[in-house]
């Protein structure tokens, strides 16, 4: 049995796989040995927090079942990296195929349902909505509406508020910036807010992939980019499953950039990078 004892806080195996284990059957994610040290850098906060001395005391805590802990567990071990048109190849087939394909259709009804599973701080959603809102605009009467979900509750608060550093869309147009944020003044100086319009499309929910969903689709189009790389390939094939099954026949699902539905499920075909189509 390892100890790091050199550290502020002992870390056994033992604690370790504790952790790991909780970590997989509440989310899916897959902590493998290489997370250890992740693992310890990110819960000594916690432990702090709670005055206790060692993670085998941690792990006491989390055993009892406590619901608000284990949220505190999953809010702290989640990666929630994002950015504004992360992955830009997506927005592009969205703004110049999909969506005027929809759009021109003379036989759908003007309704638009897209969902943004692991939309994290809320750029990806923010990112949809702006590509809607550009391509079929209000004027037209089309009912878009967008759901943004996360398992964890610290950056649902943040996309829901829609404030961010002004760093955060540097790397945007000063077009997009001009029609898409308000900026910050007084004490919100070097802070941004997205435009109403856009919160307006988009309903933000806490929603564990792993488990029961509420909403009954169909959806047009799935965003689920950066998520299942974290899940093992059993967990991925049942999402991917559930997901077509919630898309229309025809929808499409987008995925991260290191992701692949190659021998993990053929309900989907290929349509170019990253871009599927259901097709059964
Ligand atoms: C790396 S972020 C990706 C954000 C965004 N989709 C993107 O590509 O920029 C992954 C997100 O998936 C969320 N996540 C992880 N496991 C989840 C689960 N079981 N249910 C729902 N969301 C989960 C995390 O909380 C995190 O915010």
């Amino acid at each position: 049995m390892s100890v790091y004892a050199e550290r502020e806080f002992p870390f056994t195996d033992t604690d370790f796989d504790c952790i790991r284990t909780l970590v997989n059957q509440h989310t899916g994610i897959v902590l493998s040995d290489a997370k250890r040290d992740l693992v310890y850098g990110r819960l000594t906060k916690r432990l702090r927090q709670l005055r206790l001395n060692s993670f085998q005391a941690y792990c006491q805590v989390l055993q009892t079942g406590d619901p608000r802990e284990l949220e505190q567990l999953v809010n702290a071990i989640t990666t929630n990296l994002t950015m504004f048109f992360r992955e830009a190849h997506h927005f592009d087939v969205l703004a110049t195929t999909l969506l005027p394909a929809l759009r021109d259709s003379a036989t759908r009804p003007r309704r638009l349902r897209i969902w943004s599973a692991g939309c994290s701080t809320g750029e990806e959603p923010y990112s949809i909505a702006m590509v809607c809102q550009a391509v079929l605009p209000d004027a037209e009467g089309w009912d878009v509406k967008i759901l943004a979900t996360d398992i964890d509750s610290q950056v649902l608060a943040t996309a829901q508020r829609g404030v961010y550093s002004a760093e955060r869309v540097q790397g945007l147009s000063p077009a997009h910036l001009q029609r898409w944020f308000s900026k910050g003044q007084g004490a919100n100086i070097g802070m941004v807010r997205v435009v109403p319009a856009l919160q307006e499309l988009i309903t933000f929910r806490q929603l564990n992939l792993i488990r029961s969903w509420p909403m009954r689709g169909p959806f047009d189009i799935i965003f689920c980019r950066n998520v299942v790389i974290y899940f093992d390939k059993a967990t991925q094939h049942h999402l991917f499953d559930r997901f077509a099954d919630l898309l229309d026949p025809h929808g499409y699902l987008f995925v991260g950039h290191s992701e692949s539905l190659f021998q993990i499920t053929d309900r989907f075909e290929l349509l170019g990078k990253t871009i599927y189509r259901r097709c059964r």
